[in-house]
């Protein structure tokens, strides 16, 4: 009798124990879960948004020296899961008619911004001495391969770009 009278504040304590450790954990799984579906929400709609990306209005074409690179910028919206901001873009054109070539402004080797060289008539990246040709083509490395090209249209005049973003330092143009 004694014996199961000194066990029972033992059980009680034992059971408080559990209880505290259920309550902890649940605890804990709610705040990963009130922590995480805003993180989930932000990957998704990131990734979502960047497959589902639009022709933006970059400007009128007929500025646009033939035969000569021209730098070109526009605004674009980006929307986040709860944010909305307006992204700079810019983007080199290449108007030689009947054809024109966008690219992208960033260098296939490394992500550096290049320029365009009047005198020698060729593309030039400052970070690692990469030169490419007006059309785009390596005529000197380490880039890996021609500088990328962006989806476009032009429309009444004016052209629309898709800016994409692309793998660094590889043989293959791949959208990322
Ligand atoms: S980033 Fe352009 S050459 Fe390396």
């Amino acid at each position: 009798m004694e014996e199961t009278e000194s066990k029972a504040p033992e059980k009680l304590s034992q059971s408080r124990r559990k209880f505290m450790k259920i309550g902890a954990g649940a605890a804990v799984g709610f705040a990963t879960l009130v922590l995480g579906i805003p993180f989930l929400d932000s990957m998704i709609s990131q990734s979502l948004r960047l497959r589902t990306a639009k022709f933006v209005k970059v400007g009128p074409v007929i500025f646009l020296p033939p035969g000569i690179p021209d730098k070109m910028f526009f605004d674009e919206r980006d929307k986040d899961a709860y944010m909305e901001e307006t992204a700079r873009r810019d983007v080199w054109v290449v108007s030689e008619d009947p054809d024109m070539k966008v690219f992208s402004p960033i260098c296939p080797h490394l992500g550096c911004r290049y320029n365009w060289n009047p005198r020698d008539q060729h593309f030039e990246c400052p970070c690692h001495g990469s030169v490419f040709a007006k059309d785009g083509k390596v005529l000197h490395g380490p880039a890996p391969r021609p500088l990328d090209t962006l989806p476009h249209k032009v429309q009444g005049g004016i052209l629309s770009v898709k800016w994409e973003r692309f793998k660094l330092g590889i043989s293959k143009k791949q959208v990322i």
